[in-house]
């Protein structure tokens, strides 16, 4: 079965056909260069960019697959969760897509999806396994007893990782995105990851919630200083000293410090959660974050210690992309999911 893949939730157009879990194309049209300048996602930019992008993006995707419209099975969509305005662009032109050829829509959430890219030009995945999301706009763990069967264990209270990576590499001057030049720093030769004792969120096991907001703020005193305490009535103000100055050593080590405690909780959380919900059969992680070299390591060696295989997506399917909208989009399509053309585009991830 051929399954044309339609994304187009945040900052990225794409399209991509697959067979199964094969991918035959996988086409990715970036905006990041449109958005650096404003140090984030800007809704507006990023639908009109979307609306420009898709056409060109959905044709490339089905001519490099070496196919045609008609010979496509289904049209599987990213409708959830995501900024509205984006959502519409993909949305629209799957419908008219599964319209126009008479094929079945199917709409996919974007971050299950992220999970079931893992299985992409892949084994297949043993189920039940324990998923963990990290991305841009998502940190949440999943118990999976299959692809489509998911239940939330715990998630972000505040950032997600991907969202603190990005704020901690606009402090420290580096750009957007910011996980992956985060990352780099962290990876330069002589660098400490020790050299700063950042907080880790919410350490209690029984707790399988993220927090990131405390580490991303410790970063930013780091760099900018402390606020100075409010002035008590009869007392002398408080003036704390200036924080010593920014050289490319110390940016390296408060990356690599900042790596390191994100990972630790990471790693905690997921460790905690095989504990209280297993068994399970394997251990995936997928997102943005999941590109990180420190995260890939480390989850690769508690599957070890677990004893279980750890399935991580191949790096280009890691970030936004419609090879995963496709591939969870044929499982959906093989288990007699259809989706009307009333299908709406939904902020919000399904669980
Ligand atoms: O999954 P994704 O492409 O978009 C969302 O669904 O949110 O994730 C994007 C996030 C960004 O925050 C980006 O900085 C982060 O993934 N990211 C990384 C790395 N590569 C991308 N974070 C840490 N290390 C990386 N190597
Ligand atoms: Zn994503």
């Amino acid at each position: 079965m051929l399954v044309l893949g339609i994304e187009s939730s945040c900052d990225e157009t794409a399209a991509a056909v697959v067979e199964g879990a094969r991918v035959r194309s996988s086409v990715v049209a970036t905006q990041h260069d449109l958005h650096a300048e404003y140090g984030g996602v800007v809704p507006e930019i990023a639908s009109r960019a979307h609306e420009e992008h898709i056409l060109p993006v959905v044709t490339r995707a089905v001519r490099d697959a070496g196919v045609e419209l008609q010979d496509l099975d289904a049209i599987a969509v990213g409708h959830r969760p995501g900024l509205v305005g984006s959502l519409l662009v993909g949305l629209s032109a799957a419908k008219a897509l599964a319209w126009s050829l008479g094929r079945p829509l199917i709409g996919v959430d974007h971050v299950h999806a992220h999970l079931t890219a893992a299985a992409l030009d892949g084994e297949p995945i043993a189920f039940p396994a324990l998923g963990l999301v990290v991305s841009g706009g998502h940190t949440t763990l999943y118990a999976m007893a299959s692809e489509t069967e998911l239940t939330r264990l715990g998630a972000t209270i505040d950032d997600a990782a991907g969202e603190a990576y990005d704020k901690v590499a606009a402090i420290l001057g580096l750009g957007h995105p910011g996980g992956p030049l985060v990352d780099r720093l962290a990876n330069e030769p002589g660098t400490d990851d020790r050299a700063f004792d950042f907080p880790i969120g919410l350490m209690q096991k029984d707790n399988l919630n993220f927090s990131f907001s405390g580490v991303k703020t410790a970063v930013l005193y780091e760099v900018r200083g402390r606020p100075n305490p409010p002035t008590l009535p009869g007392r002398e103000p408080i003036v704390l000293p200036p924080p010593p100055e920014l050289t490319e050593e110390r940016k390296r080590d408060i990356a690599a410090s900042f790596q390191r405690c994100v990972c630790a909780a990471l790693l905690r959380k997921t460790e905690a959660a095989w504990a209280r919900h297993g068994p399970f059969r394997s251990l995936i992680v997928g997102g943005g974050v999941s590109a990180n070299s420190r995260l890939r390591r480390e989850m690769t060696e508690l599957g070890e210690r677990l004893g279980v295989p750890v399935r991580v997506p191949p790096m280009k399917y890691c970030v936004d992309n419609a090879a995963m909208i496709a591939g969870l989009g044929a499982v959906l399509l093989e288990r007699g999911h259809r989706d009307g053309l009333d299908l709406s585009a939904v902020p919000t991830t399904a669980c």
